[in-house]
């Protein structure tokens, strides 16, 4: 079987494509980075993406009168590619339903917390904001709503007293370049089904969840 034709979709510096893009630079990888776009021109993702030697394209929204009209583009663009799966990475646009629905249990997103808690923007402050003890990040399969769909990886992440957003923004980032090339292997594998909008992982027995600590070592 070939590696799954994967396409991973940005908007800034792409730290989390790095990541999916180094593990896929393994042949044993089950996934292989065919293309990367980004809806904003500039983004530093983009470079980083040509230098390791991936096709890259720029597809600016702001071209287009309105969602539909990009997002053709940006399905023409993803076909042409041979794109089987996508991969958001930081791809800050919201998708409209018949663009998802394309690609249903065939796009993934990441997303820096717990799930469903602290969907939208700014989790890390609201997190401080709570006092909660715990945070992370999961990535899951993409649905209509917003930060919504059914989970593949999360790992848990501490949150340390004085913390600011940046200090734990950066905790959480670690665990999000753990998690996602590890959620990306689970699914390009065939090893993830979906039931009831839960995700089943094929032979696992025990916990699924990662508590990924960067702090202790783990690599
Ligand atoms: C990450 O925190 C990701 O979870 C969120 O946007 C950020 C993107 O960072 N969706 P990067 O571009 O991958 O460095």
């Amino acid at each position: 079987m070939g590696r799954v034709k994967t396409a991973i979709l940005i908007s800034g510096r792409g730290s989390n494509m790095q990541a999916l893009i180094d593990a896929a630079a393994d042949p044993e990888f089950p996934a292989e980075i065919v293309r990367v776009i980004s809806n904003v021109p500039g983004a530093g993702g983009l470079d980083r993406a040509a230098r390791a030697g991936i096709p890259t394209a720029a597809i600016d929204h702001r071209d287009f009168d309105g969602r539909a009209p990009f997002e053709d583009a940006l399905q023409t663009d993803l076909i042409t590619a041979g794109a089987e799966l996508i991969c958001l990475a930081g791809f800050m646009r919201l998708l409209t339903e018949d663009f998802v629905n394309r690609w249903n249990n065939r796009m993934l997103n990441i997303h820096p917390s717990l799930l469903p808690a602290y969907k939208g923007l700014q989790t890390h402050e609201r997190v401080l904001e709570d006092g909660v003890r715990f945070t992370g990040c999961t990535v899951h399969f993409v649905r209509p709503a917003m930060d919504a769909g059914p989970i593949v990886v999360q790992a848990a992440v501490p949150v340390v007293p004085g913390d600011d957003a940046d200090t734990l923004a950066a905790r959480v980032l670690l665990a999000e370049h753990r998690c996602y090339p590890h959620a990306l292997r689970l699914v390009a594998d065939g090893k993830t089904s979906i039931v009831d909008e839960t995700v089943r992982i094929a032979g696992a027995s025990g916990p699924t969840g990662i508590t990924l600590n960067p702090d202790d070592g783990q690599s």
